[in-house]
């Protein structure tokens, strides 16, 4: 499909399909991304697999915080708002400066992603970001006009989250299209993917780095709950810095450093300190906001 900027020029895209597919939430219920050292070694990392255009594995235990960095290193949700402007013909402004940065394209196979479906979604995603950038600098894509954009393969990374649901023929697809294309590919599974893809010898011959996601150290939990406390207005000034510490330290028992534990149990803790109209958190608030949560022990 055509899209057309500020001026008037074309941008050719190759349509998406519905728009349920783009997964954009609204900002209001996104917590602010907080840079954490997690995400600086996973950019650091995806950097390297990019320079090096090699097969990089990264995992780590559910809620940790994978998918929210591989998003934020590769601008998925400015790139989801930018094509949704496309599609519905809205204004969709310059193209994300992420995008331009990074070159890599985001892909989260379904439960049941056939090989149909990785064959069309593949090139078409990797497409469209070579197409972004080839408009940034061009201001016009259409390899009919543009000679400069013909062949266009400007993607330089495609990273795949949620890898471990591509059965044996998926990973074998996914592979020949990284040996087809100058690109790097980082793949994004729970504990235990990278010794499942040892079965596969010729993927993982190809796999340069091995990167594992871990947790938030103390030190970081203190500053993340410090900053979401704070902004949450779950917290005074004048409180008293023992309270305060003690039920930090108690978060940071029960949810070992994961966020999204650490996220549903600020959610109780909320939800407890209005009902009983506190104005402070105290250890016990964290213990009752545990008691409603089914955490794995
Ligand atoms: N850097 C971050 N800043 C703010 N919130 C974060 C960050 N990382 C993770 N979160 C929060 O933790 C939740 C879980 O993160 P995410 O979905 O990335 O985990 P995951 O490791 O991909 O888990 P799964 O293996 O289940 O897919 C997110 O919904 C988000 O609210
Ligand atoms: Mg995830």
């Amino acid at each position: 499909m055509l899209g057309k900027n500020d001026d008037g020029q074309r941008f050719l895209t190759k349509d998406t399909g519905e728009l349920g597919s783009l997964h954009i939430l609204p900002a209001a219920h996104r917590p602010t991304f907080l840079v954490t050292k997690e995400h600086r070694r996973f950019a650091e990392f995806a950097d390297t697999v990019r320079a090096h255009r090699y097969i990089g594995v990264c995992w780590g235990p559910a809620g940790i915080g994978k998918t929210r960095s591989a998003r934020q290193y590769t601008g998925a949700d400015e790139w989801a708002e930018f094509q949704k402007a496309l599609i519905t013909g809205s204004d969709h402004g310059p193209v994300p400066d992420r995008i331009l940065q990074a070159r890599a394209a985001f892909y989260t196979p379904t439960v049941a992603a056939t090989m149909r479906q990785l064959d069309q979604d593949l090139p078409r995603l990797s497409q469209q970001i070579s197409y972004a950038i080839d408009y940034a600098e061009h201001r016009l894509v259409d390899p009919f006009i543009n000679a400069k954009s013909y062949n266009s393969r400007r993607t330089e990374l495609l990273i795949i989250d949620e890898a471990d649901r591509l059965k044996t023929p998926g990973l074998e697809q996914v592979r020949d299209y990284y040996d087809r294309h100058d690109l790097g590919l980082v793949l994004i599974g729970m504990p235990g993917i990278e010794k499942r893809l040892a079965r596969y010898p010729q993927l993982y011959s190809r796999i340069g780095f091995a990167h594992e996601y871990r947790p938030l150290t103390p030190d970081e939990l203190t500053a993340v709950l410090t900053r979401r406390w704070h902004d949450d207005g779950l917290t005074r000034d004048d409180e008293d810095d023992f309270t305060r510490s003690v039920a930090i330290a108690t978060v940071t028992r029960i949810t070992g450093g994961n966020f999204r534990l650490v996220d549903r149990l600020l959610t109780q803790i909320r939800r407890i300190r209005d009902i009983n109209h506190l104005d402070t958190i105290t250890t016990e608030i964290v213990e009752a906001a545990r008691e409603a949560l089914l955490i794995g022990t």
